[in-house]
């Protein structure tokens, strides 16, 4: 078994789409970044680098590269999941928390996990999703930014 870590901010901006876990969101702020900036699929993404030793998502995908720029971050985990698949590496379970004043996720955490699930070959059972706010301190707390960790657990599969 191992065990990786992740954690990702982005800024809250207009004129973007809000999409968190792959599901898109009625709000009228999205987050501000190089790819569709979907900092919860960003953090999983990050800790699962971190279980099979593959270093971070920025590394793998500079934002530098134009090749990158507005791709749908499923793309970005699709392409991580194909890297551990090859060293007969496969998901166990993804811990998330969530960290936003707003919006509120509690309606749509189920589809949530059930996409993130279809992404990462695993059961819905396995991904389970959290929120909280930080009480209106901070800067997430001004909802001017939005934040995610994960830990995820990774297993072997097959023989490498
Ligand atoms: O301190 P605690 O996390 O219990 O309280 P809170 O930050 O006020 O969040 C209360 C509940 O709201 C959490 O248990 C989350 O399930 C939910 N929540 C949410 O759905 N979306 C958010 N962006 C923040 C919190
Ligand atoms: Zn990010």
């Amino acid at each position: 078994m191992y065990v990786g870590i992740g954690y990702d901010i982005h800024k809250f901006v207009k004129n973007r789409k809000l999409i968190l876990g792959g599901i898109c969101f009625d709000y009228p702020l999205g987050l501000l970044g190089h790819s569709d900036a979907d900092v919860v699929l960003h953090a999983i993404g990050d800790a699962i680098l971190g279980a099979a030793s593959l270093g971070d998502i920025g590394e793998l995908f500079p934002d530098t590269d134009s090749k990158w720029k507005d791709v749908s971050s499923h793309i970005l985990l699709n392409k991580i999941m194909e890297l551990i698949k090859e060293r007969g590496l496969g998901i166990n379970n993804v811990d998330v928390t969530f960290i936003a004043q707003e919006p509120k996720i509690s309606k749509q955490k189920k589809e949530m996990s059930k996409r993130i699930s279809e992404i990462l070959e695993v059961e819905p059972e396995r991904v389970n999703i959290k929120a909280t706010t930080t009480e209106g301190l901070d800067s997430i707390g001004r909802s001017e930014a939005a934040a995610a960790q994960a830990v995820v657990t990774l297993i072997q599969t097959a023989e490498k």
